[in-house]
């Protein structure tokens, strides 16, 4: 007998959990940083501008690659090339399953960090200053305790399959991080200096836009804050029934992603110039003082400021940022998942805990060798592989197609005209588009 493969029991559930892995550090974090870092305006503008040309149809050709062959993405990319090299495919695959590995290595160690300031700002608010201190400064000792902590957290959720794990703790979640992130903005557009930030985030200035390193940066964040690259987003759409309207449904993820990256942004730049104009220093030379200072000392220093209210929206911020982490964590981890349970035959409980161990291996190394691994684990996944498995995934839609381009000669067609036109653009341009900014990437390095 056949087994019937776990699922997503809606649209809805799929939206919100593609969107729950869209969304996460590299919205409420990352964006906002590069934001601030690239003149604001003009990288907003330039990352809507490659979202749709670029990181849109990447989501597209992956979804769809998943969707299509309803397995998990070691077996679908084999699939999908079996005309050509099953086993090229296949080995995309396992590259992909290796990223979202790289990817867990580093993002739960940043998780931790996020759920340790949270702990932090509740030690404090219950008076226990010495704890609190220790939860909100950087140590080997508080990394050893929190990747772990994290780790489960995200196994706990995997553990409980497709329905009951992801998609009813995706659909939980995400609604409690929209409104927290509503309120804080709330909190902050009336604080002294808001004013000033909203003006740099929203009014562009167009002598920045055309710098290569600004259109790298933006293509980088927009292709990490959409999952793509890594199989995570190929997964989730392989458990959701075969559909004919997928191009709503990735318009909507992407929309969702991006609205609350621009939303994190109208929070955290106006915060910035609330923190200046009480007297903190916060960019020199237009550049922020350290990146990662910008959530973890300038916001807090923020929030120490204002009072009591500061520590219970500190709680709220880094819970938000919690939230936002785990539902990131458990996409990535069901793809080698997914993979152990259909093609190795292990139990999913096994294959959860076997991919945890791994994790946790991996990003001991990296807290063990931080100054050299972390950063250089982020920068290969997002500059390399992430680019070249959407590379691939357009390759593949559009060229390998075992029946040709799916697209032109799938029941999909009718009565849509507009259908061979993205064809087309999924074949021709994106490839090309990518490579310009791929090569540009190598200069750049
Ligand atoms: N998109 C997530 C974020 O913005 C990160 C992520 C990358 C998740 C790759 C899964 C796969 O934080």
């Amino acid at each position: 007998m056949t087994k019937v493969r776990d699922s997503f029991h809606s649209r809805i559930g799929f939206v919100l959990a593609a969107a729950g892995s869209a969304i996460g550090l590299g919205n409420i974090w990352g964006f906002p940083t590069q934001a601030a870092n690239n003149g604001g305006g003009a990288f907003l503008f330039v990352y809507l501008l490659v979202t749709v040309l670029l990181a849109l149809p990447a989501l597209y050709a992956e979804i769809y690659l998943g969707n299509q062959a309803q397995k998990n993405p070691v077996s679908a990319l084999g699939d999908a090339c079996s005309n050509f090299s099953e086993g090229l495919g296949r080995k995309a695959g396992i590259i992909g399953l290796s990223g979202a590995i790289m990817m867990l290595s580093f993002y739960t160690i940043v998780a931790g960090w996020m759920l340790a300031h949270a702990l932090s700002a509740i030690t404090e608010i219950i008076g226990m200053t010495e704890t609190s201190q220790w939860l909100s400064t950087s140590s080997t000792e508080r990394n050893i305790i929190f990747t772990p902590i994290f780790i489960l957290l995200g196994a706990a959720i995997i553990h409980q399959g497709v329905n009951a794990g992801i998609e009813r703790w995706s659909a939980r979640l995400m609604p409690v991080l929209l409104i927290m992130l509503i309120g804080l903005i709330v909190y902050i557009l009336q604080q002294p200096g808001a004013e000033k930030g909203l003006e740099v985030y929203l009014i562009p200035d167009f002598t920045q836009v055309t710098d290569p390193k600004l259109i790298v940066s933006a293509m980088g964040q927009a292709f990490f804050s959409l999952s793509i690259g890594v199989g995570g987003m190929m997964v989730y759409g392989s458990y959701m029934q075969k559909n004919k309207d997928m191009g709503k449904l990735v318009l909507s993820i992407t929309a969702l992603d991006t609205g609350i990256a621009f939303l994190a942004g109208l929070l955290i730049i106006p915060a910035l110039f609330v923190a200046q104009e009480a007297g903190l220093e916060v960019f020199s030379n237009n550049q922020l003082i350290g990146e990662g200072q910008l959530i973890f000392h300038i916001l807090p220093e923020l929030f120490n400021s204002m009072g009591t209210i500061g520590l219970v929206v500190a709680t709220g911020f880094f819970l938000l940022l919690s939230i936002a982490a785990l539902t990131s964590t458990i996409s990535s981890t069901e793809v080698p998942v997914a993979y152990m349970v259909e093609d190795k035959g292990l139990s999913r409980q096994k294959a959860t805990w076997i991919v945890s161990a791994i994790v946790l291996c991996s990003s001991g190394l990296l807290i063990a060798f931080f100054d050299v691994l972390f950063g250089a684990f982020i920068r290969v996944l997002t500059t390399i592989m992430q680019p070249l498995s959407c590379l691939f995934y357009f390759i593949v839609v559009g060229w390998l197609w075992k029946r040709g381009n799916k697209l032109r000669d799938q029941s999909l067609q009718e009565g849509r005209k507009w259908l061979p036109i993205w064809g087309n653009y999924l074949r021709y341009v994106c490839p090309i588009l990518l490579s310009v900014v791929f090569i540009n990437v190598a200069i750049l390095n």
